[in-house]
């Protein structure tokens, strides 16, 4: 079900398939994430052109742990910089790894990748398009948080425009049965056309918003993103929206009791440290969930699970 499979899209991946990995993870962290060395003799490469934390780092100690080596394609030290192109590069680690990481600024290139390398392909964001290993990590906090994900009242906050942390999130829900989900955004960073036409599709209940505070008095989940300032064709438009939401402590004494704060990380404006010390944050053990979920995703993949 998941041997040799490469990752672009979390829609490629049916409810079946996603709660087999919730239920691997779960069993990963039973042992303390000493699963033993079951990728041992294996190379996972990464190929990262675009700024990354949490991403590139926890798949990096995710198969390590699975005593796999990693090799990282350092672009302004590769070729890239003398002007190889993508494909050229992705021939190249095809050959020296099992599993290829990758993340670019170009939506399709994760796609393009798996095009060009016989190895498989795991998707670390490619430009507004897609996030799938993010969007399995925030479903698994969920369900580690709240048991369940059916049933749930879910808001998405900030850029859902650019978003590809956010875009992936939302396609995740709809592999489940949530009770309704909030779309909160100002106008001109509204889900792109065919998100709006999968939700519809799918006959998800959909609230889209820009009343922040509504949306808080209702949602079991807040999941919170940073506006893509990088991502604006024109710069004047990021100055018309930044700013314009900020999740404060103050802000969620309206919430509802249980009510968690998901953000993918990393934040700028959007969400206060006040939050931080709360029992609505949730970001930080989202972020930590990073390994676990991505050994289990590794692990299944090259076939070690
Ligand atoms: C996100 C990304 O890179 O898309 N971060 C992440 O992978 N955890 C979110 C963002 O950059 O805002």
């Amino acid at each position: 079900m998941w041997k040799f499979r490469d990752v672009i899209s979390i829609l490629d991946f049916t409810r079946e398939d996603l709660e087999h990995l919730f239920s691997v993870t779960d069993k990963t962290l039973e042992r303390s994430l000493d699963v033993g060395r079951p990728l041992d003799g294996k190379i996972v490469a990464t190929a990262f052109i675009e700024p990354s934390t949490r991403t590139r780092l926890s798949f990096e100690a995710a198969a390590k742990k699975l005593g796999a080596d990693v090799i990282n394609l350092e672009p302004h030290l590769s070729s890239m910089a003398k002007g190889e192109s993508l494909t050229d590069t992705l021939r190249m680690l095809d050959d020296y790894a099992d599993l290829i990481v990758i993340r670019s600024p170009y939506e399709g290139s994760a796609k393009h990748a798996a095009d060009v390398c016989e190895h498989p392909v795991i998707n670390g964001g490619d430009g507004s398009q897609h996030h799938p290993t993010q969007a399995m990590i925030d479903l698994y906090t969920i369900r580690s948080l709240k048991g369940r994900i059916d049933g749930l009242e879910v808001g998405v906050v900030g850029d859902l425009k650019y978003g590809r942390a956010a875009s992936s999130f939302i396609y995740g829900l709809t592999k489940f049965n949530v009770k309704r989900i909030w779309l909160i955004s100002p106008e001109p960073l509204s889900p792109r056309p065919e998100l709006m036409d999968r939700l519809r599709s799918m006959k998800v209940d959909i609230v889209k918003t820009e009343d922040l505070e509504e949306a808080i008095e209702n949602v079991d989940i807040l999941y919170v993103t940073r506006i893509q300032r990088e991502r604006f064709p024109d710069p004047a438009e990021y100055e018309k929206v930044k700013g314009s939401y900020v999740i404060t402590k103050k802000l969620l004494s309206r919430a509802r009791e249980g009510l968690k704060v998901l953000h993918p990380l990393p934040r700028v404006d959007e969400l206060s440290n006040d939050v931080d010390d709360t029992p609505y944050q949730a970001y930080f053990i989202q972020a930590k969930l990073g390994v676990p979920v991505r050994m289990a995703l590794m692990g299944l993949i090259l076939g070690a699970f």
